[in-house]
This record gives structure tokens, sequence and C-alpha cells, in this order.
């Protein structure tokens, strides 16, 4: 398959979760893909893994100077960048009370400022390329949230306001911009010790379609969204959570 022959796309914390299954999706429909994250010894694992059409670089997210090494590697390797998955996140569960200035700006540093420096990093490598295609992923919580979750609901909220406004300024330059919104999906983020009491069987077995997400249940999405498939997509939302939102 090669829905995205020829494409060149990055995406950050690709180390493990969707992500990793994201990289490996996307290989395989004939993209070459740079893989950035913090976990350096499963980041590498994952782009050896994958061969020549893969590579990895350190990058924290909310890091300008490691946006750019990551930039920088990405067109020295392979030559244009013609997408984005911000995917990197990081999950904090604590009650408002107890929840620390520094925490609170540790998660929006991480999974909203860290999207806005990718945005930045990337759109003139896009935009003389001829154009490409930037994901957020945001979240279910960037609809509704549940207790402890101000800090995490707060940066996915503001991934759509920022997927937006990046819409309608990168529209011109043939930059489509939009937002994926996962559910419950297995991966170590919901398998976290602060989660460990979260009754998962009893909230997807409620779900219309019965189940958790996959991860590529979400690379499959992501995949439409890089693609040339979502041609006339720019600024919207994309939900993905089994009917989550749709449900009482
Ligand atoms: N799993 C879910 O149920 C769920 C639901 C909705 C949205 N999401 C979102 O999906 C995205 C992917 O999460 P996942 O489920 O694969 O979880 P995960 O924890 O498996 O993966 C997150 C990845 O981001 C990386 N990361 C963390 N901080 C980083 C930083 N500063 N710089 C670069 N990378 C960093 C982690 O090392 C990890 O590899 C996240 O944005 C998350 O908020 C997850």
């Amino acid at each position: 398959m090669d829905r995205l022959a020829e494409k060149v796309v990055v995406i950050s914390g690709a180390a493990r979760g969707q992500g990793e299954a994201e990289a490996r999706l996307f290989v395989a429909e004939g993209a070459r893909v740079l893989l950035g994250d913090v976990l350096d010894a499963e980041g590498e694992a994952v782009a050896a893994s994958l061969g020549e059409r893969a590579a990895y670089a350190h990058l924290d997210v909310s890091s300008e100077a490691d946006w750019g090494a990551a930039v920088a590697l990405a067109l020295d390797r392979f030559g244009r960048i013609d997408a984005l998955v911000n995917n990197a996140g990081v999950m904090q569960v604590a009650p408002i009370a107890s929840c620390s200035k520094r925490d609170f700006e540790r998660v929006l540093e991480v999974n909203l400022v860290g999207a806005f420096l990718g945005i930045r990093a990337v759109m003139d490598p896009m935009s003389a390329g001829g154009g490409g295609s930037i994901v957020n992923v945001s979240s279910v919580s960037g609809y509704a949230s549940v207790p402890g979750q101000a800090a995490y609901s707060a940066s996915k909220f503001g991934l759509r306001g920022l997927t937006k406004t990046a819409a309608v300024e990168l529209g011109s330059l043939g930059i489509r911009v939009n937002s994926i919104h996962p559910g419950v999906i297995e991966t170590p983020m919901i398998q976290a010790p602060e989660l460990s009491d979260v009754d998962w069987e009893g909230i997807v077995g409620n779900l219309p379609l019965g189940r958790s997400g996959q991860p590529e249940d979400i690379a499959r999405m992501a995949l439409f969204l890089c693609s040339d498939e979502a041609s006339y997509s720019t600024g919207a939302e994309f939900l993905a959570d089994g009917g989550l939102l749709a449900s009482p």
C-alpha cells in the first residue's frame, strides 16, 4: 500500500503507544518517518526495526532547540517534510487543590506548547515543499473532563484552539491542520499507577462499540489526515472514541 508514498512525516512521542503505531503504519504505507521522543532507547529500537525509511531523534517537545535539531535531521536524511503528528503527551492526575503550579505548567508545556513549537518548526520547510498536513493529538478530554484532570483537560481543550488558529493562518501556505480526539486507547498512558483504580473495563464495556481502542485505530485516522485523501479538511476535529461522547 502506498497511501503516503514519497511523503516524509515527523511524529513526536513515537517510541511507544499511538506514536509507534503511526510510525509503523506510515512506513508500511510508503512514508519515510522521523520519530522523536524522550525515551531514547525505545525510540531508537522502533526506528531500527523499521529500517532505512525511519530515523530517530531525541526530541523533548517543550524544547525549541530539540525541535530545530529534529527538523534539521529530517531534512538532512529525507530532504523534505510533508506531515507532522504532534502526538507526544503526558497525563497527570491531581485534584486542583493539590496540583502545584509547576506540575500544571509542565503538562501544558508538553501537551500544548510542544505542539505549538512543532508547528512553528515545520511550517517553513513544509511550505517550501508545497504544503502539507499537521495533526494535533487532543483527546475526548478536549471536550469534557473528570476530576483530577485540570491540567490535562486544559491542555487538550487548548489544542483545539491552537489547531483552528494554525488552520486559518497556514491554509494559504497549503498546510492543513486538524485535531484527533481519541477515547480510551490501550497504551502505557492508561496503565499509569495513578490510574490503577480506574475501572477501564466498566467504562469501555458501556461504550456503543463495547471495547477499548487500539493504537492502530488512531494510527489509521492519522494516516488519513496526513494523506492527500484528506485534501479538503482543515481546522477540523476528528473523534475516534468508540462512541464515548455520544453516550449519556
Ligand atoms: N491512551 C489514551 O487513552 C489516550 C486518549 C486520548 C488522547 N491520548 C493522547 O494520545 C497521545 C499519545 O499517547 P499514548 O496513548 O500513545 O500514550 P504513551 O504514554 O504510550 O505515549 C506518549 C509518548 O509521548 C512521549 N513523551 C512524553 N513527554 C514527552 C516530551 N516532553 N517530548 C517528547 N515525547 C514525550 C512518551 O515518552 C511516550 O512515548 C498523547 O497526546 C495522549 O495525551 C491518549
